[in-house]
């Protein structure tokens, strides 16, 4: 059992208060990724768990285990960080055991567990070779494999491939996939990617200014988001938001849209409140039309195009156009999409109006 339970746990450097209470369960092999913009308290966060940084307030338990005062080196953990933090002076096969030999374990142990590492990662071409001599993809490879050799009970990335160009990113992402289907073990990892997060995790843990906006398995946060920040920091391109006002008849209005009425099928606040419409890019479309709405840009991808709409209030719509059709930059265009797609919330809370 290597879970991870965090229980009101606050962190406050001085008199700043950057982790403000949070609750959480990491269940035993579970994936979890923590995904928020930069400076949200992730890596403060993730290194709280590690014991690297003190939890001001509240409890952390690994393993059942109460671990909030014990010493990094006792939680069994091992971290995995941005900046691969290799020895330049040894071998891959160095690297990799170094901290085995360093607590004692004998030569023969460490020779085997470097040597599984390496297979699991494909290293064993590299061992003798110096991290110089590497790609940045090996090397990050050598600094995982380091946690490997461990044997931890969880793993803890903190932004793993950052350094990596978009290509290895890619591919070292299936890797780290591959990595915890071989293993098991509970992992948690620390991204601003929210493609990463959508990839990799069982549970994404969607944090802001310090706070969970929202917990949930990718497809849920991505379907049924409870608030415009985490329904527009999730899927690519950003969801649409628009503002529009309740009138009656259970209606409502979207200037942005040329006032345009629709009926959503929700509980509506009071006639005249103002709530935002979300309205993703890949279920909206466009048809040829006499309207104050026209494709300003068209992006070609390929596969699919993205249009990019000037609307008379200035707000911006994007839609995602599958193959290609006709239609120039300058037309003006009316945009289609299906009721039961919008998403509504309350400007004023940002909640999420169901
Ligand atoms: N040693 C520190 N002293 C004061 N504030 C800090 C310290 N370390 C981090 N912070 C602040 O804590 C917040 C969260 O930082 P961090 O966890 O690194 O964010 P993230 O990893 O999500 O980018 C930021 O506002 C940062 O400025
Ligand atoms: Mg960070």
């Amino acid at each position: 059992m290597s879970g991870v339970s965090l229980e009101r746990a606050i962190k406050r450097y001085g008199e700043v208060q950057v982790i403000h209470g949070v609750d959480l369960e990491i269940d035993d092999g579970e994936f979890c990724v923590f995904v928020g913009p930069s400076g949200c308290g992730k890596s403060t966060l993730l290194r709280m768990i590690a014991g690297l940084e003190e939890t001001t307030e509240g409890t952390i338990h690994i393993g059942g285990r109460d671990v909030t005062r014990t010493d990094p080196a006792e939680r069994g953990v091992a971290m995995v960080f941005q900046t691969y933090a290799l020895y330049p002076h040894m071998t891959v096969e160095e690297n990799m055991g170094f901290g085995l030999k360093m607590t004692g374990v004998p030569k023969e142990e460490t020779r085997r567990k470097v040597a599984r590492a390496a297979e699991i990662l494909q290293l064993e071409p590299y061992l003798k070779r110096k991290p110089k001599a590497l790609s940045g993809g090996q090397r990050q490879r050598v600094a995982i494999g380091r946690a490997i050799t461990r044997g931890p009970d969880v793993f803890l990335f903190d932004e793993p491939l950052s350094n990596l160009d978009a290509e290895l990113r890619v591919e070292m992402r299936v890797e780290i996939s591959r990595l915890h289907k071989e293993l098991g073990t509970t992992m948690i990892y620390v991204t601003h990617d929210q493609v990463e997060a959508m990839t990799l995790a069982d549970k994404i843990v969607v944090l802001r200014d310090g706070r969970i906006e929202q917990v949930g398995a990718p497809m849920d946060l991505y379907q049924d988001p409870d608030n415009i920040f985490v329904a527009g920091f999730i899927g690519s391109p950003s969801m649409n938001f628009l503002r529009g006002q309740v009138i009656d008849g259970g209606k409502v209005r979207i200037p942005g849209l040329g006032d345009r009425d629709i009926a959503p099928k929700v509980a509506l606040p009071a006639v005249g409140s103002e709530v935002t419409i979300g309205l993703r890019p890949q279920s909206l479309g466009v048809h040829e039309a006499p309207s104050p709405i026209t494709v300003d840009i068209r992006e070609r991808l390929g596969g699919v195009a993205y249009d990019y709409l000037k609307t008379p209030t200035k707000e911006r719509i994007v839609v995602e156009i599958k193959g290609d059709d006709p239609i120039q930059q300058g037309t003006s265009v009316d945009v289609d999409f299906d009721i039961d797609d919008v998403f509504l919330f309350d400007t004023k809370t940002t909640l999420r109006l169901r």
